[in-house]
């Protein structure tokens, strides 16, 4: 695998490759590398002749500094999960490599989509996801890129971005990758204490449920019922629980039969930020 950690080199690297009509599939991720990303790239492998993966901790897209500072970073490990998949290229930047000496986020205009669930709790979140992505993509220039849905919104968001910005790569979206007891996997689930690691799952079990009690009532009453199970649970503090469409991530009010619908949730596991979705069907 070929690791690069300056623009110019990754730039000259993608543009060998492309006069050799190589296909490019790009992986995006934050580090602390788990299964969730390597089905991720061995997706992209699939598909593509060449797959890239950043590892970068994007600073501007935390609202929290004390998030950003424990953010877990296991480099050298990341690493060899990488050639376990045989990825081609690591590509994993200083922050001043990206930002120079300006850490600050591009303002964007994403139809509204920025204003709902994680909009509403991390400010300027998608703002700093927006200007890392694009810039990413600018350096990449993929085919095809890669994201998971467990953050659903952010999958939208960047589908947006493309969009409206007229970019000329592909967006995937990956189905969720779960634990064996169902919790959705996250880099930040190395971070949770033993005690809530084991009460963690009860956020799928009941995304399960809402998705049960979708087929016969409706979205307020669920709704209620998920606030329910929060306030009676000892350890797990729900931030959000909505039922929105998935196009406009609105909060849904009445049910259409031509529209599609997922269950979104952002719970507290003592100091760690938990988010898992689900599609429903109704
Ligand atoms: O999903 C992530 O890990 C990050 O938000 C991304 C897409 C790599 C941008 O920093």
């Amino acid at each position: 695998m070929k690791i690069f950690t300056t623009i110019p080199d990754l730039k000259s690297y993608v543009s060998t490759q492309k006069a050799e009509n190589k296909t490019i599939g790009f992986v995006p991720t934050m580090g602390a590398l788990h299964q969730g990303h390597l089905s991720l790239i061995k997706k992209a492998k699939q598909k593509n002749d060449i797959v890239i993966v950043s590892i970068f901790v994007n600073p501007t897209q935390f609202d929290n500094t004390e998030d950003l500072k424990k953010y877990p970073k296991t480099l050298e490990n990341d690493t060899k999960l990488l050639e376990s998949v045989s990825c081609n290229v690591l590509f994993s930047p200083s922050v001043k490599e990206m930002y120079s000496n300006n850490i600050s986020s591009e303002k964007f205009d994403f139809d509204g989509l920025e204003h709902q669930m994680e909009g509403k709790f991390r400010d300027g979140h998608f703002n700093g996801v927006g200007t890392i992505v694009k810039t990413l993509f600018e350096i990449v220039t993929p085919n095809k890129a890669y994201f998971g849905q467990k953050d659903f919104q952010q999958l939208q968001i960047v589908k947006k971005m493309v969009e409206k910005h007229h970019l000329n790569v592909k967006i995937k979206g990956c189905d969720i990758f779960r634990e064996d007891d169902g919790l959705a996997m996250s880099s930040r689930n190395t971070r949770l204490s033993k005690e809530h690691r084991n009460a963690a799952p009860f956020i799928y079990k009941t995304l399960k449920k809402v998705r049960k009690k979708f087929g016969t009532e409706n979205a307020t009453k669920v709704t209620e019922w998920v606030e329910k199970q929060f306030k009676k649970h000892p350890l797990l503090d729900l931030e959000y629980f909505t039922i929105a469409d998935e196009k406009s991530l609105e909060t849904i009010k009445n049910k259409e039969s031509s529209k599609k619908y997922r269950a979104f949730i952002a719970v507290f596991a003592g100091n760690i930020r938990l988010i898992d979705n689900i599609q429903l069907k109704n």
